[in-house]
């Protein structure tokens, strides 16, 4: 059980994509901004701020990120940066919360950023990498990392092209209603089947694609009524590397973060009606509807496949489009995820919702479950 009511009062997205006009601290101050503009909480209530980021040191040559976004305020609040991998937002929320429930802080602002494009594709793709095991998996971009684990689960499960395509159709799909999305463009089975392969098999519309863009929620202890509220969180650790692993088809961080998170608000994968989960690429969303537990292991892609994933079917998958079609700005997706839930209870849409951050090709994942 949770032992305080843990609100969240208000909440930003900016825009996702590639923004040319946004520096670094644009995106920053716009998500801090906008998110106090979207509550009643004036700035000098703001306790502490959680600032998610991956990796600015490398991408903006920008590594005192906290102290940056305390400047925002004219009282400087104590700021903090947290840093793992794409699972930086999940972290910085799970922290937030940390801190709320330890009595140090009532009201406190969690802000994700991150500043991609202004890189070549091939250096974004350098220090993305240095998410994995830079000691024994150099030189394996993201995309091979989860290409093998894409050939263990079609080796084991036989799952086909249609099912993986499917993932990212039905992401696109979404995104077209999410006006923050990068992409609001539909595409086809055939479109993902024929596209570029990046690494076997995994093709470019299997990937999540290169983005800027932040997101920022204010969270409190403090009991407001009809305010949605997170009644569970659950943060798992696994091996870094893929060769440590003992099961390449599942991510066990995963399932112990969701085991953690049910238990927590006493609750079963049953009671969940709506999540944003971590699909980087189209297996990694096959892979975290079974380890959440919305599916058996072995049956997401043919889930996937029969409309299960979308509205009207059992549970709505990624309603914003995934980090496939809405943009994966990686410090930003975590809280970006805890934006689009929490707005989704607040209006109504649904009862329950869960989100699911995955940090590497798995090394660390993080779950909140949020209801009012
Ligand atoms: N999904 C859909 N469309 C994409 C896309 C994606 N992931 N990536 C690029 N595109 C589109 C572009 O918008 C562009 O369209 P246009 O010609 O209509 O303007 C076209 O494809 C070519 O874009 P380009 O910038 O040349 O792509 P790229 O080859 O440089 O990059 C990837 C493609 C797949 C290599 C890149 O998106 C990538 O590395 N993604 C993975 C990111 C990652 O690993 N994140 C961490 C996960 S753990």
């Amino acid at each position: 059980m949770i032992t305080k009511n843990i609100s969240i009062l208000g909440s930003y997205t900016s825009k996702f994509g590639e923004l040319w006009d946004k520096s670094l601290a644009d995106l920053l101050f716009e998500a801090i901004g906008g998110v106090l503009k979207n509550s009643t909480v004036e700035p000098d209530q703001i306790d502490a701020i959680f600032v998610a980021n991956m990796a600015a040191g490398s991408f903006n040559d920008q590594r005192h990120l906290n102290a940056i976004a305390s400047q925002y305020f004219v009282h400087f609040p104590p700021a903090y940066r947290l840093e793992g991998a794409c699972a930086s937002g999940g972290l910085a929320v799970e922290s937030a919360v940390l801190g709320l429930l330890s009595g140090m802080y009532k009201t406190v602002l969690v802000v994700g950023v991150e500043k991609m494009t202004d890189s070549e594709v091939s250096k974004v793709t350098e220090i993305l990498a240095t998410a994995a095991n830079t000691n024994l998996e150099y030189g394996a971009t993201f995309a091979a990392l989860y290409a093998l684990l894409t050939q263990a689960y079609q080796n084991k499960f036989g799952t086909n092209r249609e099912q993986l395509s499917a993932v990212a159709v039905k992401n696109h799909r979404h995104a077209l209603k999410n006006t923050n999305a990068q992409f609001q463009k539909e595409i086809t089975i055939d479109q993902v089947n024929n596209s570029t392969v990046v690494s076997s098999p995994l093709r470019l519309l299997d990937c999540s694609p290169i983005s800027d863009g932040s997101a920022a929620v204010i969270l409190s202890v403090e009991n407001v009524k009809n305010k949605p509220k997170i009644i569970g969180f659950g943060h798992g650790q696994d091996s870094i590397d893929l060769a440590r692993r003992t099961n390449l088809t599942e991510l066990k961080a995963t399932k112990i973060a969701a085991e953690k998170a049910y238990r927590m608000a006493g609750l079963t994968a049953k009671d969940i009606a709506v999540a944003e989960v971590h699909d980087c690429f189209t297996i990694a969303e096959i892979l975290a509807i079974e380890d959440l537990g919305f599916f058996a292991k072995g049956t997401g892609g043919i889930a996937t496949a029969e409309d299960k994933t979308t509205f009207g079917g059992t549970i709505v998958i990624n309603p914003s489009g995934g980090l496939k079609a809405c943009g994966h700005p990686v410090g930003a997706t975590g809280v970006k995820q805890i934006a689009n839930i929490y707005e989704l209870i607040a209006e109504d849409q649904y009862a329950v919702g869960l989100t699911h951050n995955v940090g590497g090709s798995g090394a660390t994942a993080v779950v909140h479950i949020i209801t009012k």
